[in-house]
């Protein structure tokens, strides 16, 4: 197959061509009927193609045509069996792999630091998770990856598992040794699911972590939106070998997607494909080597640091995605969502994430060189700049907590229901102050990095209760429940 085409692309090209008199969806019709600041703002090609499936456009949820030639292409590039495009993220692609794998009560084992959609998939599937600790750097202070041990231990405490489902890499860029968990998992005949949001681009350069569909996991997703160039929301599940039921992974797809499916979105993923096929390894080398400049240079600042791939081998860290450039601040006496705040009002610049120590700062294959000096130069300038009143110093409630050792991700809570029984069970709210010892009917995820405290079934503990305080005084956003200032809280009744 020639990767330098763009079935999908072409097929929308050769429709607005043609010059068809649209009586369809949508209701701009190409744009005519669109509110002309909006129209003049977005451009008149964007909304020509903004089309809906017709006869020339095939359909995303039964392709015959340009679709599944584009699908086709993109299973090729990822060294996949099959590929499906999908148009609403990764989200939709964990409950999909999830749906595709598990039946209510089976088990599925899944590390707790996985992103919340996992739990959508969970609540809706009805399984069982059994769940695996990641390996949690005191250093750092963050969550890294499930280790192969890890994998081996849950699988010999319950023989009974139907899938291993794993997060790989970290939203810090931190990766687990696939090769060796596929060959531990499918050694004892279970699937392998693997939620590799974040690394789309894996497997086009050589310098980067094995990528899932290299090491052979059964189902496996990424987010082509967040590491490459597709639109927002446009993400691809990947499929390899016989394990998993092809019939039901394309029901389950057609059940999830929406009969509309946004046709811009499902073109960019098509050229978002082509690109990486055909020009991969060279966009990718240049963003490795800048990313690689940007940490060298912030590792020489005073009171910064920036892990890198020396960190290898450490626990829970057998690869590291270069590009993703995670710098504690904490020396500086900052937290991380202090420095992401000066660095967008002093500076004009947007991290993705920041956390109490770090701010991450993608390097994609869109970042430019100017960009990434503006970064370094702005970190410089906030070291040499005025320090706050150090919330880590030794009378600081972050450092009295450090050292009273009370301030660590929260143990994995006891679980008391299943999380679908829960979500589902009657329930009411109450106090958060008051709801120690309640089942938990929410998901509770500071945000981000969006990985649940406390998931529906859970009991709520001291423990969880004094971490969520902590977060909501640093000011983290909390995702999930109801009240995302946490007054109060929704709990299974009893
Ligand atoms: C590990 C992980 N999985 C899944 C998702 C959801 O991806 P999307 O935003 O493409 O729906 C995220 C989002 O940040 C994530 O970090």
């Amino acid at each position: 197959m020639d990767q330098s085409k763009t079935p999908y692309f072409q097929a929308l090209l050769n429709y607005v061509d043609a010059g068809v008199i649209p009586f369809h969806t949508p209701g701009h019709i190409q744009g005519t009927g669109m509110a002309a600041s909006f129209r003049e703002f977005v451009g008149d090609n964007i909304c020509a193609i903004d089309l809906t499936p017709m006869p020339g456009l095939d359909d995303l949820l039964q392709p015959t045509d340009s679709v599944k030639e584009a699908q086709e292409l993109a299973a090729l590039a990822y060294g996949a069996d099959r590929t499906f495009f999908l148009i609403n993220g990764s989200t939709s692609g964990n409950q999909c792999m999830m749906m595709t794998a598990v039946n209510p009560g089976d088990k599925i084992a899944v590390p707790r630091n996985s992103h919340k959609s996992m739990l959508g998939g969970l609540v809706m599937s009805g399984a069982f998770p059994i769940y695996m600790q990641p390996e949690v750097d005191e250093d750092l202070h963050m969550d890294h990856c499930v280790t192969p041990e890890t994998v081996t231990q849950t699988l010999e405490a319950h023989p009974d598992l139907v899938a291993v489902y794993l997060v790989t890499p970290t939203y810090y860029g931190v990766a687990a040794d696939l090769a060796e968990i596929a060959r531990i998992v499918h050694d004892a005949g279970k699937l392998l699911l693997v939620d590799e949001a974040w690394g789309p681009h894996f497997h086009f350069h050589d310098e980067l972590p094995l990528s899932a569909t290299a090491a052979g996991a059964d189902l496996c997703i990424n987010s082509t939106h967040k590491m490459l160039s597709a639109f927002s929301q446009c993400a691809m599940l990947h499929q390899t070998g016989s394990r998993v039921r092809v019939d039901r992974l394309a029901a389950v797809i057609k059940m999830f997607l929406s009969t509309s499916p946004n046709l811009p979105m499902v073109a960019s993923l098509d050229v978002a494909r082509k690109q990486m096929a055909t020009q991969g390894e060279e966009l990718l080398s240049r963003t490795i080597a800048l990313a690689r400049d940007a940490r060298a240079r912030i590792n020489r600042i005073d009171g910064l640091f920036s892990f890198g791939e020396e960190h290898k081998g450490r626990p829970g860290i057998f690869d590291i995605d270069p590009t993703k450039v995670v710098v504690t601040v904490r020396g500086l006496g900052y937290t991380g969502y202090e420095v992401s705040e000066l660095l967008r009002r002093r500076y004009n610049i947007q991290v993705e994430l920041a956390d109490l120590f770090n701010v991450v700062a993608l390097f994609t294959i869109g970042t430019t060189s100017t960009a990434a000096g503006r970064l370094v130069a702005a970190l410089e300038e906030i070291s040499h700049g005025e320090r706050p009143v150090d919330m880590f110093a030794p009378s600081g409630i972050l450092e009295q907590r450090l050292h009273r050792g009370s301030f660590r991700l929260p143990k994995t809570p006891p679980m008391r229901m299943l999380p679908r029984d829960a979500f589902l069970a009657q329930t009411e709210f109450v106090a958060f102050r008051k709801s120690k010892g309640r089942v938990c009917a929410e998901t509770i995820a500071p945000y981000p990095p969006g990985i649940p405290v406390v998931a529906p079934g859970e009991e709520i503990t001291d423990e969880t209760l004094s971490y969520l305080r902590l977060e909501l005084k640093a000011g983290v956003r909390i995702q999930g429940p109801y009240d995302d200032q946490l007054r109060k809280i929704r709990v299974v009744k009893e």
